[in-house]
């Protein structure tokens, strides 16, 4: 079974795909981690976000298994991804390697911008998974703070604004729902309420 969910930061998807993966019994790849450790690559060594072939290099040499969401998860990294994420030398590489990690049995869940559109179009249950931008900026806000970090809303919510227009924007693979894809939006939805949710779709599409 390959379940995939999509999504803009901070719509909750994160927290869907590692539940559902748990609870089903799949292997799961947060595949902003791939694009993240892309970015990550480029800046450890001071090389410029800008350049497709040393992009294409970096992404080349990236490993699944050793993708670490603790350093990965920091903002400047996510901005360094969404950078690297329109080059599409860069989307074949990774694309190719998010595939075959669903592929191996028994199945997986992505989640990332592009899963039920390009990574895995046939999956056997897609899910798009929003939030207004000012709920997913509260969300993240409240994160940073409960862990003694300092910043400020406005900055959060003109940062996922940002990022939501150069995803949304791009020529290849934008984010999107899959005209297949089940919607989900968890403005006023706590995280029980959306697994529940998403386990429904899910045990619907078992019994089709
Ligand atoms: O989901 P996360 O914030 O970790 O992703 C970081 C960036 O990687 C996103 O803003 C997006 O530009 C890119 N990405 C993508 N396709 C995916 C997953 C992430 O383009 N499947």
């Amino acid at each position: 079974m390959i379940i995939a969910i999509d999504g803009p930061a901070a719509s909750g998807k994160g927290t869907l795909a590692r539940r559902l993966a748990a609870q089903l019994g799949l292997r799961h790849l947060d595949t902003g981690l791939t694009y993240r450790a892309v970015g990550n690559a480029l800046l450890q060594v001071g090389l410029p976000l800008d350049n497709e072939e040393l992009a294409a290099v970096a992404a080349s040499n990236i490993d699944l298994g050793a993708l670490d969401p603790a350093i990965l998860s920091a903002h400047e990294i996510g901005e360094a991804a969404s950078r690297i994420a329109v080059m599409s030398p860069v989307r074949e590489i990774l694309v190719s390697a998010q595939r075959k990690f669903a592929e191996q049995p028994p199945g997986a869940v992505l989640d990332g911008r592009d899963i039920g559109t390009v990574v895995c179009p046939d999956a056997d249950v897609k899910l798009f998974v929003t939030a207004s931008p000012e709920t997913r900026a509260r969300r993240r806000h409240e994160e940073i703070l409960s862990k003694n970090g300092d910043a400020s809303y406005d900055n959060i919510l003109s940062d996922i604004r940002r990022r939501d227009a150069r995803d949304m924007g791009r020529s290849d693979s934008p984010l999107k729902p899959a005209p297949d894809a089940h919607l989900i939006d968890t403005t006023t939805m706590d995280i029980e309420t959306a697994f529940r949710t998403a386990l429904a779709f899910v045990e619907e599409a078992k019994t089709d």
